[in-house]
């Protein structure tokens, strides 16, 4: 099969790999028939992940059918289409039965954080992605879904990572009616958690970034007011003022570590590897959001240490909740606003490339060029 391989940094191109097999009883083969490329790929793209391994696969937002299944999979048939959350977990540990499907205990040797993940280096667990013709789905009872005849495919895609992701940050940040929402960062995250905004009761929403063709999505898509980082003196005294100097309710960084706005914190991370990333717009997302407000964080850090202000945060009384999104838990509602017509997730892609030429998506995400938003890949 044609699978996406990782080289290096900045390298990725398209190899021949054997077709996964069945490894254990309740895995599924799925032969992927979309597949896209998220935000944290371009984290392991640029080299910014520990431990990832030349030759992985990558890819952790993909639908398929099912090709194949393992002798004690119950839940999912050959042939049935599936739309698969991007953590691998057991559904029945500690940690899976309080929800934190991305905390899992049972799917990760490596690590105590963070569970399984497709694609997404041996921190989280090895797994090889869907950015392939086949992927290998572990755990195949408890992750797939069999999509609903009525959901558009691309709209199943973006459901198993980037919307449910935007969704869940809405959520952590605990929106009370007529709060003023805040999200850092206009990829397909952000842009997702500004619409999620929305339908959770915020009075006002606005989007910073400094790509204006995103910041253009976010008045369109999001409905959001915007700010160019690039065009104010400080984003934070920016949204002070337009927020009768308080400060937001609610922030939502949907950045992480790589972010854009400070050579300082750019070079000390990404150059010199002193910090595990940049975390500029979390530090602007604390400076902005008022005193008691809660900062929910999308976007992806390293484990190492990073200059956060925590300080501030602690002394200006702060929520901060953050995880990997388990994604399968926004499903239902989700389902529920897509079909009522609510949100139409499919409007945020702009690029669909064949899996052959995936070294040319991961350029044009990568370096934002050609009005570059959301990259999905085709297999045929
Ligand atoms: N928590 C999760 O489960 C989860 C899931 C998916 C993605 N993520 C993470 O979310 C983040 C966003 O993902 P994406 O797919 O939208 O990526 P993306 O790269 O398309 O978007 C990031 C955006 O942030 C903007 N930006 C850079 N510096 C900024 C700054 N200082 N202030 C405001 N905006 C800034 C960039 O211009 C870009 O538009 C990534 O870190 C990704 O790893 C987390
Ligand atoms: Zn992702
Ligand atoms: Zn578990």
């Amino acid at each position: 099969m044609k699978a996406m391989v990782y080289r290096g940094p900045y390298k990725v191109r398209v190899e021949e790999k054997d077709i996964p097999k069945i490894e254990h009883p309740n895995d599924a083969i799925v032969r992927v028939t979309r597949a896209a490329i998220c935000g944290s790929d371009l984290h392991l793209y640029h080299g910014m992940m520990p431990d990832t391994r030349v030759g992985s696969t990558f890819g952790h937002e993909f639908i398929g059918v099912v090709h194949e299944v393992g002798p004690s999979v119950q839940n999912l048939s050959v042939g049935d289409r599936v739309m698969v959350p991007f953590n691998i977990y057991c559904g029945t540990c500690y940690f899976c039965q309080k929800g934190l499907y991305s905390n899992c205990h049972n799917v990760n040797p490596n690590a105590t954080a963070v569970g399984g993940i497709y694609g997404y280096s041996h921190t989280s667990g090895g797994y090889d992605g869907g950015q392939a013709e086949y992927v290998r789905v572990p755990l195949a009872d408890v992750g797939p879904s069999i999509i609903p005849d009525w959901l558009h495919e691309e709209d199943a895609l973006m459901m198993t990572d980037a919307l449910a992701t935007g969704y869940f940050g809405a959520q952590l940040g605990d929106i009370v009616e007529g709060d003023t929402v805040v999200v850092f960062g206009a990829g397909p995250v952000g842009l997702f958690a500004a619409r999620s905004a929305w339908l959770m009761g915020a009075g006002r929403v606005v989007v910073v970034d400094h790509l204006d063709y995103r910041l253009q999505k976010a008045r369109e898509f999001a409905f959001a007011e915007t700010i160019n980082f690039t065009e104010v003196n400080d984003v934070v005294v920016e949204l002070k003022k337009q927020t009768d100097w308080l400060g937001a309710d609610v922030v939502i960084d949907a950045v992480g570590a790589e972010a854009d706005g400070n050579l300082l914190q750019h070079i000390t991370a990404a150059k010199f590897k002193l910090q595990g990333g940049s975390p500029i717009a979390l530090n602007w997302g604390i400076d902005a959001v008022r005193k008691g407000g809660t900062v929910s964080v999308m976007g992806a850090y390293g484990p190492l240490f990073s200059a956060v202000k925590f300080g501030d945060a602690m002394n200006k009384g702060l929520t901060i909740r953050t995880n990997q999104a388990p994604a399968k838990r926004q499903w239902p509602r989700l389902l529920e606003h897509i079909q009522a017509g609510r949100l139409s997730p499919r409007d945020i892609i702009t690029h669909r490339i064949p899996l052959e030429h995936i070294a040319e998506g991961y350029h044009l995400f990568s370096a934002k060029l050609d009005d570059c938003v959301k990259t999905v890949i085709t297999t045929d």
